[in-house]
């Protein structure tokens, strides 16, 4: 129990769809419908505004922020990474929303803010700096993911914590291949730009 109840307790802290549910309740909007179609903060700013998007960042990071410290307030030999993990994939494929969920960014990065938050700090500073530059969230998200795999690797080759490095590797490939259709967007000149 004391692994099972965490896990599930980190994937339903995942799969709290956010944006649906801020969307639903107070816009009466399904962001599903609207924008990308997509379940997270970018598309919740493009379709209902900064006020439901700075909500929706906020809940999406803390997700992952809450399931990664859950063993500091119940005992479970499962490490808090894993619990991270789980997290995200509880939000890209949400129990609450169908199994169609986000695209990984911002409950990665509360699992930086809750396992190691100086480099939450550093992920939102490439983010911001990524995103002055191309003016669009997905391309920017695509290069904080390469960022943070150069960057682990380097730090688990001098420091040995390849644990580290393996669980950022996949949640930045999550974070890549939920991409897809951005991606083509990016190669065919449509992907949104944000006037930044
Ligand atoms: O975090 C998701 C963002 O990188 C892209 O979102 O709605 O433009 O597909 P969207």
């Amino acid at each position: 129990m004391d692994i099972l109840l965490p896990v599930i307790i980190a994937y339903l802290l995942g799969s709290i769809p956010s944006a649906l549910w801020i969307g639903n309740i107070f816009y009466k909007t399904d962001i599903r419908t609207k924008g990308s179609g997509n379940l997270g903060a970018t598309n919740t700013f493009r379709t209902l505004g900064a006020k439901a998007g700075i909500v929706v960042t906020v809940l999406d990071i803390l997700k992952g922020t809450a399931a990664t410290i859950l063993p500091l307030v119940m005992v479970t030999p499962v490490h808090p990474l894993i619990l991270g993990l789980i997290a995200v994939v509880g939000h890209m494929f949400p129990v609450f929303a169908k199994f169609k969920g986000g695209k990984a960014v911002a409950t990665s990065g509360g699992i930086l803010l809750g396992y190691q938050w100086p480099l939450f700090l550093v992920a939102v500073v490439v983010l911001l700096i990524a995103l002055k530059i191309t003016k669009m969230v997905s391309l920017s998200s695509i290069i904080l993911a390469i960022v943070f795999i150069i960057y682990t690797t380097i730090y688990a080759i001098n420091t040995g914590d390849y644990p580290f490095m393996i669980v950022i590797i996949i949640l930045a490939s999550f974070i890549i291949y939920r991409h897809r259709a951005n991606i083509s967007r990016i190669r065919n000149g449509t992907e949104p730009k944000v006037k930044w």
